[in-house]
């Protein structure tokens, strides 16, 4: 690379990761003492929820979350900007956080697309294992829509207290929602569904089912028991789902978080009664947002190869992909998964 076109790409990155610059509200006792509970108390399974928060704050340049640094913390990002700094140094082809950024993105733009595309009327949207997501305060096109964030008590009581603090002293902070509820449920339970009516989910009305960072930290049964419910969902209304799914050699980034993949999960949704599955892959050209420019880096070349391949031809490392995937429709007759 020339001097000038190294110099320029450096200036275009110091801009969009300057110095990290912490608000003054994470420093304040309620704030502050939130986060030292999450670090001494919390499991990886409910921490994820700030790391993903914190790859949201630091990719600010692309995805505008008023909330995101403070439900981060301090800790998270910290070691998020570091390994943004290390790829830098590094001159990475990827740098850390573009899957999260090109996924949150590839979600907020297929919501908007779903709910228009249920034409008016009232609508629903179902964050399922929802951590730190502050849609409800960042997507104007929920305007005319309730929705429902379902996760771990501890981890919808943490947002409640953080998003409270933070509208009460930062004016540019408001809900976008028509209406918000948390559902304080663990999905493995088999009474969240009824959890979930119970603060007023109609079954009959529009519904988005969005199942971001979840369904591979689930086991295999519990993934397909959550997709089977959704499924029956469809036969009384209008619905859409969205997910991201592992395939096989991802889930071994780390055999202890990561349970249920799919190889094949456009496959799979039509035999338990999905129709219009659409799949992407980081990438794709609904899945790039202009942040994958170098025709080398990882996901590029994984699109280039044939989706059974379970390891890189060049060098045999895992072909860790991430599927990110659509689908709607009224199911006839579920049937398990067979491959
Ligand atoms: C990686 S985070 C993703 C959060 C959010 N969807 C996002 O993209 O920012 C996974 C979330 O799923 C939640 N989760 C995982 N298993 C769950 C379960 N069995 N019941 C409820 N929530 C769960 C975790 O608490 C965590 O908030």
């Amino acid at each position: 690379m020339s001097e000038e076109k190294n110099g320029k790409l450096e200036e275009q990155q110091q801009q969009q990761w300057p110095e990290l610059k912490l608000p003054e509200l994470l420093y304040t006792d309620t704030i502050r003492k939130l986060h030292e509970v999450i670090e001494s108390d919390w499991d990886y399974l409910r921490r994820s929820a700030c790391q993903m928060a914190a790859g949201r704050a630091l990719w600010k340049h692309v995805i505008h979350d008023p909330l995101a640094e403070l439900l981060a913390g301090e800790t998270c990002l910290r070691s998020f900007h570091e390994k943004i700094r290390k790829d830098q140094c590094n001159d990475a082809k990827e740098v850390s956080g573009v899957m999260l950024a090109v996924r949150t993105l590839w979600f907020d733009a297929k919501i908007e697309a779903a709910i228009e595309s249920f034409g008016g009327g009232e609508a629903q949207v179902v964050l399922l294992g929802a951590g730190m997501d502050a849609r409800a305060y960042r997507l104007p096109c929920l305007k005319e829509t309730a929705v429902f964030e379902v996760d771990f008590p501890e981890v919808l009581q943490m947002k409640t207290t953080t998003v409270q603090a933070a509208t009460a002293s930062k004016n540019n902070v408001r809900m976008t929602a028509k209406s918000l509820k948390r559902v304080a449920a663990d999905i493995t339970d088999n009474n969240w569904l009824q959890k979930l009516q119970t603060s007023g989910f109609v079954p009959e009305k529009n519904t988005v089912w969005v199942l971001e960072g979840l369904l591979y930290y689930l086991s295999h049964s519990h993934a397909m028991e959550v997709l089977k419910i959704i499924a029956e969902n469809c036969t009384v209304t209008q619905t859409v789902l969205l997910a991201d799914f592992m395939n096989k050699p991802s889930t071994t980034l780390s055999s202890t978080m990561y349970h249920f993949h799919s190889d094949w999960p456009d496959h799979l949704l039509p035999s338990l009664g999905f129709s219009d599955v659409n799949l992407s892959q980081i990438g794709d050209p609904d899945a790039h947002f202009g942040l994958l420019h170098d025709p080398l880096n990882l996901f590029n070349k994984l699109r280039s190869l044939p989706r059974s391949l379970q390891t890189l031809p060049d060098d045999g490392t895992p072909c860790c992909r991430l599927y990110l995937v659509q689908a709607s429709g009224s199911p006839i007759k579920p049937q398990e998964e067979t491959m």
